[in-house]
């Protein structure tokens, strides 16, 4: 006999959906939790929801064809949509050719690129109702690289590459083809981008937009005075290094819907002792950024330079996560070597962020956030396709469901 049949319910139609969302809009949990997990509260971004705060930190993928996501995207992140995730921040996606990291890099600069990515959406909106952002970016100096898997070295414009530019004519390696560097009127342009691919995410029904301000990209590079050497209005004091990343961000602001929620990831430092970025700066570009009307931190580190020493350990840039979270109201996000379940709950338990970014952990266990719930005693929505999968040992952890067959 049935479990259903067992418990004395009466067996849904069908167990397997074709044709709607996979997740039940109406998930009711089932029975009550001993208590509250952290983990697994909602958080709302303007009026976006997340049902839990297990983000899936954005990804390169390097699988891009002059920009459009290809059959690859749709099967990694359909896989990474079916997860129980919070939200699901997409990959770094350039908004000019030239501001892909490697030729494989996704882009959202031309229709080619956002029809490309239609057609992505609209197969994961129809199996998955899990909220969706994109992360906007510039690669700057950095960009025009190999894919990692081919080494990842600078390709120069006779091998397929392309003259990166930058806040300075400062390269990242010395050894390296210096940058050309940006005149006002390549900003005013650049920021323009910013907001045209933000527009074209809104077109695509996008939930929320990550401006990509970490890991050495071109907002980070103005930030940072290493490679940021400018004498007007865009280098030197602080104020003058935030004046273009804080111009993109209130631009993109204006253009993005009013509901819709805006973050930004910066690297809180650059780990290289002197002149560089440092987590006070953060702390105070953040504040601005709240100011602004940004609606969550994501933070990062390190990226500028290959002079930097990161102190690795497990979720080793929490602490900047801390500091940022007592300067600002607005939601935090901590990133960075979070691989345990009790540890996400604990960072979120004493108070060091709102929200959990995972990225490889999520690469190596998809199911990450359904073992999360396990393990902590939560619920968490699963597809009804997979309802038959609930481990005996918890059989509330996709809440009220029934299977049953003939
Ligand atoms: C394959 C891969 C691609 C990444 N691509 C991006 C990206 O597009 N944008 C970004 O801000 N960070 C990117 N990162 C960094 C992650 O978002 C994350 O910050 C970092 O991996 C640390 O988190 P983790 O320890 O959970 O992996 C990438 C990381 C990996 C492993």
């Amino acid at each position: 006999m049935s479990r259903a049949r067992l418990r004395g319910k009466a067996p849904l139609p069908s167990d397997v959906c074709t044709d709607v969302r996979a997740i039940p809009a109406d998930f009711k949990p089932f029975g009550a939790l001993p208590m509250t997990v952290q983990l697994f509260e909602p958080l709302s971004l303007r009026s976006l929801r997340l049902p839990n705060r297990v983000v899936i930190a954005p990804m390169c993928q390097y699988s891009a064809i002059d920009g459009r996501a290809q059959a690859w995207h749709t099967a990694h992140l359909g896989q990474l949509a079916l997860s129980g995730a919070g939200l699901l921040i997409l990959e770094a996606t350039a908004v000019e050719p030239r501001g892909r990291i490697t030729p494989g890099c996704l882009g959202l600069y031309d229709d080619a690129c956002e029809s490309a990515l239609e057609g992505v959406l609209k197969v994961i909106r129809s199996v998955a109702p899990i909220p969706l952002a994109i992360q906007l970016s510039h690669a700057g100096r950095k960009a025009s690289s190999g894919r990692p898997w081919e080494g990842g070295a600078l390709i120069p414009a006779d091998q397929g590459g392309w003259k990166p530019i930058a806040p300075s004519s400062v390269p990242l390696k010395e050894s390296e083809a210096a940058p050309d560097a940006l005149s006002r009127e390549d900003l005013d342009r650049l920021r323009d981008q910013f907001v045209a691919a933000a527009s074209r995410a809104d077109r695509l029904g996008f939930d929320a937009v990550e401006v990509h301000a970490a890991h050495g990209y071109l907002l980070h590079q103005f930030l940072s005075p290493v490679a940021n050497q400018r004498a007007d209005e865009f280098g030197g004091s602080l104020d003058n290094r935030m004046r273009f990343p804080l111009e993109v961000l209130a631009a993109v602001r204006s253009a993005w819907p009013a509901h819709k929620a805006l973050g930004v990831r910066l690297s809180a430092t650059d780990w290289i002792d002197t002149s560089s970025w440092q987590l006070t700066e953060a702390i105070e570009f953040a504040r601005r950024c709240e100011t602004l009307g940004v609606d969550w931190i994501d933070v990062s580190s390190a990226g500028i330079s290959p002079q930097q020493k990161i102190v690795l350990g497990p979720g080793y840039q929490v602490p900047f996560a801390k500091a940022i979270r007592e300067a600002v109201r607005i939601p935090v996000m901590t990133v960075g070597l979070i691989t345990e379940p009790k540890q996400a709950e604990q960072i979120l338990a004493e108070g060091n962020a709102d929200m959990i970014g995972l990225a490889r952990a999520m690469l190596y266990d998809p199911r990450w956030v359904w073992h999360a719930a396990a393990a902590l005693g939560a619920q968490v929505p699963a597809p009804r396709q997979y309802w038959r999968s609930q481990p005996r040992e918890h059989p509330t952890l996709f809440g009220d469901i029934r299977t049953a067959q003939r």
